[in-house]
């Protein structure tokens, strides 16, 4: 690694360094040591449900398949022919009995075994067609659905990785009378030219709503007389979670009160039942949005999940997800993946403001004379719980410290 980086200095109390922004060589070292060398989450189990299924993903800059092979067992391969190197298909999902690599035909099963050869005998007899399956993800596990891959197998078990973070996506699961989820509903996709870190920040920053929304209020301020304020001082919470994982929580907010459609006939009953009414009744006043550091993000209320994919130091492309609650009455299901549509998507009403900010930030921090972005808004008021949660008001920092402290503990490794 290129130990002149020197990236211990670049994340500082409250600050972080705009060279984490624009240097192309720290971008690519993020790829390999945050991307390449730790867990990144690949897809949801239902988007590959029948055996056969496969979803093209990218883990740090290497392309992937995530295929669930005929014992019904999903793997995690790297989407490139054990021959000379071609990708073995450019299909973003389908199904398969096997992929076929276009140049010289050699196929593999969806579990990454080499099937066929054509003419092996060419090859000679000590030719090991069992040594030449596909690679194969070090580490692949799952939690609730979400399956998530490593390319090193040094890493934690999923679980520990995720720590309290596995606790708020139970807590999003559960809204499904059947206990899990179906992304199945297609894929958004939009794409910006600034860095990655941007959208991720932007995923839990309760501070910008306001300012950039604004005009997006205005017009929901006008078809319902609501009047969105900034939620500062409010119940809801800004929470940094071990591991660079972060979350806005709205639960006992207006903004969560809002969701009537929770109120659907039968849908609380459904619940809990299979939940009994105490968790059942925490569920429903429940509004999580979660990153999962480095690139997942899952929205409780508009009932989507999105995944970071980065292209270059300047440019970022987004794969928003959304999803349907097993269990849950049609009326839910469509009025809260409706949200997805006019709130976020790329011809929304409020994601190509938050692009736009995106975009001022990459081109603002071309000024080199002002070195440090601040992050250090409410570092005096902040409280540590006893297990790594630090947490503070829906306006503060403290989602964006957890996430720089854990891309500088990564990234430390540069200097290995
Ligand atoms: S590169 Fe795939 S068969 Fe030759
Ligand atoms: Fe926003």
């Amino acid at each position: 690694m290129n130990s002149s980086l020197n990236l211990d200095s670049r994340v500082q109390q409250g600050r972080v360094h705009r060279s984490v922004y624009v240097d192309p060589a720290i971008f690519e070292a993020e790829m390999e040591l945050i991307f390449e060398r730790g867990w990144v989450f690949v897809g949801h189990e239902s988007e590959v449900p029948a055996a056969g299924d496969f979803k093209a993903v990218q883990i740090g800059r290497q392309p992937a398949l995530l295929t669930r092979h005929t014992d019904g067992a999903l793997h995690v391969v790297l989407n490139r022919c054990m021959h000379r190197g071609a990708l073995l298909t450019r299909e973003q999902s389908g199904n398969t009995r096997a992929f076929r690599c276009l140049y010289h035909g050699w196929t593999f099963s969806t579990n990454g075994d080499l099937l066929v050869v054509p003419f092996a005998e060419g090859y000679g007899e000590g030719f090991d067609q069992g040594s030449l399956g596909l690679i194969h993800a070090a580490r692949v596990d799952s939690h609730r659905g979400f399956v998530f891959a490593s390319l090193s197998a040094a890493v934690p078990e999923l679980r520990t990785a995720l720590g309290p973070a596995a606790g708020i996506i139970d807590t999003i699961m559960d809204a499904a009378p059947e206990g899990a989820i179906k992304a199945n509903g297609g894929v958004q996709k939009y794409t910006y030219n600034a860095n990655w870190k941007l959208q991720a920040e932007n995923w839990v920053d309760g501070y910008h709503p306001t300012f950039t929304h604004q005009s997006a209020f205005a017009i929901v301020g006008k078809k319902t007389g609501a009047k969105p304020g900034s939620n500062q001082g409010s119940a809801a919470r800004a929470v940094g979670l071990p591991n660079g994982h972060a979350l806005l929580d709205y639960t006992g907010t207006s903004r969560a009160a809002l969701n009537s459609e929770k109120d659907a006939a039968g849908y609380r009953a459904a619940l809990e039942a299979r939940l009994g009414a105490d968790r059942a009744g925490k569920v429903l006043e429940s509004d999580l949005q979660i990153l999962l550091f480095p690139n997942l993000f899952i929205q409780s209320n508009a009932q989507h999940f999105r995944v970071l994919r980065p292209i270059a130091v300047d440019k970022t492309e987004v794969y928003a997800f959304p999803y349907r609650l097993c269990g849950a009455p049609d009326e839910i299901n469509d009025r809260m993946t409706t949200k997805l549509g006019w709130w976020a998507s790329a011809a929304g009403f409020g994601q190509p403001d938050d692009l736009e900010a995106f975009e001022r930030c990459q081109e603002g921090l071309k000024v080199s004379q002002a070195e440090w972005l601040l992050f250090s808004r409410g570092l005096q008021r902040e409280q540590t719980m006893g297990d790594g949660r630090v947490v503070g008001d829906i306006t503060d920092e403290v989602t964006h410290r957890g996430i720089y402290l854990e891309w500088a503990r990564r990234m430390a490794r540069a200097n290995d």
